[in-house]
């Protein structure tokens, strides 16, 4: 890969499970390794990077001043609103994780929220909110922000926006949502191996039948992917291993604006309901 020059990275984590990081570390071609020594400067990443405590504040802050206006921001987690942002704060200085944002945003070249909770609340965010989660976009409005969804963002389509921004200089081209439509473009059912058995009607009754065994559609235990715009089918996940739907489960809409709430019950679609 040429890259005009190595694209400096900050990397933070707010109300989060880390699992985009763990995703992340999966990449492949280019691995993390080649990424993190070629590609990108990973300035400060609390997962992977060597200092803690006060050291690795202060690493945050060199970071900042040596690559003003700059720098990528990672996101990934929610924001708590409530109570002026209490239920999140980082740092010896006991800064909130709006605060935190805001300040890092200030002086950063563009924002990548990674996750779904970064891009929009996702689980932290599920009823009755207590803590008032809200997405990157929710609180920073001044910057670029790209938006991967996926609860984990996919790391091929974190590669995908790291890669353009480090050969071109620029960001992808975003839908309204700001998700890049190289990705989030399709709709899942448009691309799934199942599609076949939904057209001709043939559709898992329960789990374990015959039409399981026979990997039929999952539409009727709930199968959220017509109602989903990811590339799931066509990356999968796993350095392309499997998918939901290929491991027999069915598309639970983990990418899309309002996941949980939205999505949790395990009922078909009412909209595109075959009968
Ligand atoms: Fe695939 Fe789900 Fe669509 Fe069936 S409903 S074709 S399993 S995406
Ligand atoms: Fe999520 Fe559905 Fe893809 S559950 S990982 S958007 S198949």
């Amino acid at each position: 890969v040429q890259v005009l020059n190595r694209v400096p990275v900050i990397w933070i984590n707010l109300q989060d499970c880390a699992g985009n990081s763990e995703a992340f570390l999966r990449t492949d071609g280019p691995t993390v390794d080649e990424l993190i020594l070629e590609i990108i400067s990973l300035e400060f990443h609390e997962l992977l990077m060597a200092p803690s405590g006060e050291h690795a504040e202060q690493q945050l802050e060199n970071a900042m001043t040596t690559f003003k206006n700059e720098y990528l921001l990672f996101v990934e987690g929610a924001i708590p609103t409530a109570e002026n942002g209490i239920y999140g704060t980082i740092g010896t200085s006991g800064e909130t994780y709006v605060d935190h944002l805001v300040r890092l945003s200030a002086d950063a070249k563009a924002i990548v929220a990674v996750g779904t909770c970064a891009t929009f609340g996702g689980i932290p965010a599920a009823a009755p909110n207590p803590t008032g989660a809200r997405g990157v976009m929710d609180i920073v409005s001044n910057k670029p922000i790209v938006n991967i969804p996926a609860c984990p963002a996919n790391p091929a389509n974190m590669l995908g926006v790291i890669l353009l921004y480090a050969m071109t200089g620029e960001l992808p081209e975003l839908d309204s949502l700001l998700r890049p439509k190289f990705a989030f473009g399709y709709r899942i059912h448009d691309a799934c191996e199942r599609r076949v058995h939904f057209d001709a009607g043939e559709y898992v009754e329960e789990w374990g039948d015959a039409s399981a065994q026979a990997g039929h559609c999952l539409y009727k235990m709930g199968c959220k992917g017509p109602v989903t715009f990811n590339n799931c089918p066509t990356v999968k996940y796993n350095r392309g291993t499997s998918w939901p739907v290929a491991a027999g489960h069915g598309c639970i809409g983990c990418s899309e604006p309002g996941f949980f709430d939205k999505f949790d019950r395990f009922e078909a679609p009412t909209p595109f309901n075959p009968n």
